[in-house]
């Protein structure tokens, strides 16, 4: 677009040229015509009459020849400036096309056009026209674009604009080819920054936690080689301590290897009708012995009915199992673990069944479910409820994050690897499901899941 003119522009020269070559002609014909009749009449000589017509001639060459060479060289003259530079509707359309928040702004750096996700960032509050420096805080941006006007460079420029704690836009200014506009186009590396975040805290805290037990490992097995080589009796100790500690790397493992196969096939939904009150007797089998042994009652109680659900059985049973677990672990002795669930008319019905029972709690939705808009579809609701510490409110919002661990803080001796809930939120959410909690401290802790259930004629919707 900036070399030279465009095929019109030059179809418009040439047609121009032509019809100029042809009057000049014409004129020149007329005169001779003229100084012929004035020969013949006797009013010229014949040499004068030549004379005349050359001179006539080449003053028609001359201006023909310098009016030919002026326009080609000045485009603007023969198109119309509105025809190389889109006017600011014909912008708003283009705009409006991109899928990423874009702006103009003229040479007055005022905004004249943005498309809608533009207008939401921008935040004009029905100013029109603002300039950008009362709409744009980033001294980095702005200065980016008053180059652009200044020197009116066509090189796209880009520069990363922070716009809050944890959001970052990458701002990519340019002048598309005449346009005596800058165009402002916003990218947004916010989740891209986020994730890279997530992944690298995920590996320091996975190798911390395996480090950990490794070094008390070591450290045993060093102590055992070394000063209680002849104590054979500390050794059961040191033992039955190694033991754990190894279980403990087991579990660890196990955890990291399942969440990772969790998100692997994040994007294969589940395809299995399954009864809900199957999984929920699968999973909570193995927990009788552990109650007993704790002292803790188990009570599971549900509603009457078939409870059919498209889901993950192998998932599913996870769910549940981490949440007894932890209701278990958090648990008084003589205290009552309460597992209900039952079908609901829908999610919302569902979230309230789930996890908002208690009349004075604090309750936090860990995890929303992603209902479908216009759909009533029918709903399965769980709830795991204990009569154990309960969780201060600040980490409510930070519960389901891989290794947040809420207790840890509390010196609490209650071990754990804070990957339970994590796993939780992630196979809720890869069953379109939701997740919450409910807890009043020192009265107990609830945990609710809710998901759609299958449809009544069999399809896997
Ligand atoms: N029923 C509960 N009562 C009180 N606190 C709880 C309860 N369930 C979870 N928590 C808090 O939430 C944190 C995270 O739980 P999560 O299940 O993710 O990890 P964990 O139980 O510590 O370890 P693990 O990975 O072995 O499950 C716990 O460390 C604890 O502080
Ligand atoms: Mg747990």
């Amino acid at each position: 677009m900036g070399e030279g003119m465009s095929a019109d522009a030059k179809q418009s020269t040439r047609s121009a040229l032509s019809r100029r070559a042809r009057d000049f002609i014409t004129l020149v014909c007329c005169f001779g015509f003229i100084l012929l009749l004035m020969w013949i009449t006797g009013a010229i000589g014949l040499i004068e009459a030549i004379t005349a017509l050359l001179v006539a001639m080449s003053v028609a060459t001359a201006i023909f020849v310098g009016t030919a060479t002026i326009l080609p060289l000045s485009p603007r003259l023969a198109v119309e400036p509105t025809q190389v530079q889109p006017n600011i509707q014909e912008s708003a359309i283009l705009l409006d096309a991109l899928p990423l928040p874009a702006f103009e702004i003229d040479d007055e750096q005022r905004i004249v056009t943005m498309n809608e996700e533009a207008e939401f960032i921008l935040r004009l509050d029905g100013r029109v026209n603002p300039r950008a420096s009362t709409v744009i805080r980033s001294p980095g941006l702005l200065s980016a674009i008053e180059n652009a006007i200044k020197t009116g460079t066509v090189e796209p420029m880009a520069v990363e604009v922070e716009s809050g704690p944890d959001e970052t836009w990458r701002a990519h200014v340019s002048r598309p080819g005449r346009a005596r506009r800058t165009l402002v186009v916003l990218e947004d590396l916010t989740p891209v920054r986020r994730a890279a975040r997530a992944r690298s805290d995920f590996l320091a805290n996975a190798s911390h936690e395996l480090r950990t037990p490794l070094t008390a490992l070591s450290g045993f097995i060093e102590t055992m080689r070394g000063p209680a080589k002849d104590d054979k009796e500390s050794w059961d100790r040191f033992l039955a301590i190694m033991a754990g500690e190894t279980e403990r790397m087991s579990r660890l493992i196990a955890d990291l290897l399942s969440l990772s196969r969790i998100e692997s096939s994040e994007h294969v939904s589940p395809r299995e009708r399954e009864e809900f009150r199957d999984i929920v007797s699968d999973a909570t089998h193995a927990f009788s012995a552990i109650a007993a042994e704790k002292g803790v009652r188990l009570v599971v109680q549900s509603d009457e009915g078939p409870m059919p659900v498209i889901a993950h059985r192998d998932e599913m049973i996870q769910v549940v199992e981490n949440l007894v677990s932890n209701a278990l672990k958090y648990s008084k002795e003589a205290g009552q673990v309460t597992l209900s669930f039952g079908m609901a008319s829908g999610m919302a019905d569902a979230r309230m069944k789930a996890g908002q029972t208690w009349a004075s709690s604090e309750r936090m939705t860990l995890l929303p479910a992603a209902s479908r808009p216009g759909t009533q579809e029918r709903a399965i609701w769980m709830r795991v409820e204990d009569q154990g510490p309960g969780i201060e409110r600040e980490h409510l919002p930070r519960l389901g994050e891989r290794f947040y661990r809420a207790d840890q803080s509390r010196g609490g001796k209650i071990t754990g690897t804070g990957l339970g809930l994590a796993i939780v939120k992630h196979i809720m959410a890869h069953h379109r499901g939701g997740f919450s909690v409910e807890t009043r401290i020192g009265e107990g802790t609830a945990f609710g899941v809710w998901l759609p259930a299958a449809r009544e004629d069999g399809l896997s919707d």
